[in-house]
């Protein structure tokens, strides 16, 4: 027997002896520890998930200035459109509610969370425990809940109530109307599947009695722009007419033949329909029409 066949053999041997342990498929790997503390930052209404650590209104000050004030105001006051983080006390029920920390926000844990989490917008995560601490008595501060002397931590969040805070209800709706099935349920084949992918032909024909162009668009937007709004994977990008002339020399039903076949190019690669098999042939039709008109 030749090495490589000895080789396979034993692949083949190690591969079958694998699957037979059951729901081993092959690939992944427990989480470590570490990769599970990483995900798991959340921080409860009652404050479960609160680190050790404490921050002052004071060391707040020069943290937010430096870190926030730029989107958010030096007074909470917002910069352009971002979200103002003060203010707004009494508008929730006018007709243009003002929602800020101190108008909507129901608890100070939370809000640490968020900080913690989300801010600042372009560097979420950055931020040491202690700092989010500080920021956060300050957005406090910066709301009139707590005096200029405040120091927030997992004890003192207790002490602060949101003004807000009472108005929270739990929302009574069930997720869905559905009871969950463990026996003598439906055979699935049986089952209608109502996905985006497959309910939008059918909503396409219907459009597509009006006029054509909206089809093209609509399948577009669907099922083509995820490539070439940006040009991921070496697709040709939508309004770069040099790119497109170049390509329709060739003639559109060759165009139209590759985006419906699928297929591997010098740039990149092109799945058949742009991989929803679902599409009608016409939709993509339209969808390459749609592109080039867009590419003139
Ligand atoms: C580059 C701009 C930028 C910076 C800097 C920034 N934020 Fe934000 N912040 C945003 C945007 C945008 C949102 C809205 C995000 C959303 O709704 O998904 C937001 C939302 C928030 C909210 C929620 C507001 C609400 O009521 O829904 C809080 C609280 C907040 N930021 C605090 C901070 C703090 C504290 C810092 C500094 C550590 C900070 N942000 C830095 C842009 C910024
Ligand atoms: C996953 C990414 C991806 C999606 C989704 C995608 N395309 Fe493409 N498309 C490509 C790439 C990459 C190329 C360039 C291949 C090459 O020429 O090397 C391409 C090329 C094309 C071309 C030029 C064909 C030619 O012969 O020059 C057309 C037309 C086209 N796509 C239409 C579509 C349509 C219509 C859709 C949606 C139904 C779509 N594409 C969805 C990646 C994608």
């Amino acid at each position: 027997m030749s090495r490589l066949l000895s080789a396979l053999l034993l692949s083949c041997l190690a591969a079958s002896a694998l699957a037979e342990r059951a729901g081993y498929y092959g690939y992944g790997k427990p989480a470590m520890p570490e990769e599970i503390a990483g995900w798991d930052i959340d921080v409860r209404p009652d404050g479960e998930g609160l680190p050790e650590g404490g921050g002052s209104v004071e060391d707040g000050e020069s943290l937010y200035e430096e870190k926030c004030a730029e989107c958010h105001g030096s007074f909470g006051e917002a910069v352009g459109r971002y979200p103002a983080l003060a203010g707004g006390e009494g508008s929730l029920t006018d007709d243009r509610p003002h929602r800020t920390v101190g108008s909507y926000w129901p608890y100070v844990s939370t809000l640490w969370d968020y900080i913690h989490r989300a801010m600042p917008y372009t560097q979420p995560e950055s931020l040491t425990d202690d700092e989010v601490y500080a920021i956060t008595a300050y957005v406090l501060y910066l709301n009139e809940v707590v005096e200029d002397d405040f120091v927030l931590d997992r004890e003192t969040f207790k002490d602060v109530v949101l003004p807000n805070a009472g108005n929270f209800i739990r929302d009574a709706r069930p997720d869905t109307a559905n009871t969950r099935c463990m026996k003598n349920c439906k055979n699935p084949a049986s089952i209608e599947i109502t996905s985006i992918v497959e309910t939008k032909p059918a909503e396409e024909t219907r459009i597509e009695v009006a006029s054509a162009a909206p089809v093209g668009k609509a399948t577009y937007d669907q099922a083509c722009a995820m490539c070439h709004v940006s040009g991921l994977g070496g697709a040709p990008v939508l309004g770069d007419a040099a790119v497109w002339t170049a390509r329709s020399a060739r003639g559109t039903s060759v165009l139209i033949a590759n985006a419906i076949s699928g297929y591997q190019g010098e740039q990149g690669y092109m799945p058949p329909k742009g991989g929803f098999a679902a599409l009608t042939d016409e939709a993509v039709e339209a969808a390459v029409e749609y592109m080039l008109e867009m590419s003139q």
